[in-house]
């Protein structure tokens, strides 16, 4: 595209993985957009670095503090090499003033990541791990899943789910072993496959009954 290219030669800069765009608490000075790469929004809890949200080319962040003044809620790191363009507040306002389309597409975006966030806080309320697992793969699937002749796929590998849901790595480990052993879903190169999501729901009310009036 035309435009995306001026857009670059006016905004865009590159950089390189590991690369700290910002720090979560700073003032935020500026909104990107991911032209290429993949961008970790995180979040310190206690001493580990959790992963909220991976983003990808389209996608955008920075905005927040810049809406409302407020520091940065989170930090970014460059999860890949990529090409960003880095916009600063006042070119932002203009844009969403200047064109309906971008609004809108801001607006249904925050309201995406409400409904993630909602999801999230219901996956935190789950009593176990394995129940926890089972939800955040099975949100991932309604949510982003693609669909495959074997099934939804999922492409998160186990590193991602772990730092993406707080829990230790053993645990993920044991709670994907277990789902896939009853057949709930098949781990395979490229992540996840749920082969069907209507069984993997009823396999979720399974457990949390198991849990809520254990096995006799
Ligand atoms: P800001 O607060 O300026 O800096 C951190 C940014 O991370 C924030 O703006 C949002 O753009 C982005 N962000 C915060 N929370 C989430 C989330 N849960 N999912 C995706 N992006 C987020």
């Amino acid at each position: 595209m035309a435009g995306e290219d001026q857009l670059f030669q006016r905004f865009g800069r590159e950089f390189a993985k590991g690369s700290v765009l910002f720090k979560e608490g700073e003032p935020g000075k500026e909104m990107y957009v991911v032209q290429s790469g993949k961008v970790n929004i995180t979040k310190a809890v206690r001493d580990t670095e959790k992963v909220l949200a991976t983003l990808g080319p389209g996608e955008f962040f920075g905005e927040m503090s810049i809406l409302n003044n407020k520091p940065r809620s989170a930090g970014a790191v460059m999860a890949e090499d990529g090409k960003l363009l880095v916009i600063d507040p006042r070119t932002f306002e203009a844009m969403i003033r200047g064109n309906v389309e971008i609004a809108v597409r801001l607006i249904k975006k925050l309201s995406d990541r409400l409904q993630e966030t909602d999801d999230q806080v219901e996956n935190l309320l789950l009593r176990d791990f394995n129940s926890r697992v089972v939800h955040f793969i099975l949100q991932q699937a309604n949510r982003r899943g693609k669909q495959t002749p074997q099934g939804t796929l999922v492409a998160m590998n186990l590193a991602e789910l772990h730092s993406r849901m707080g829990l230790l790595a053993e645990e993920v480990t044991e709670a994907v072993q277990k789902t896939a052993k009853a057949k709930i879903i098949a781990v395979v190169p490229e992540g996840v496959v749920v082969p069907d999501v209507n069984k993997m729901q009823k396999y979720l009310e399974f457990l949390e009954m198991k849990e809520r009036f254990g096995e006799s």
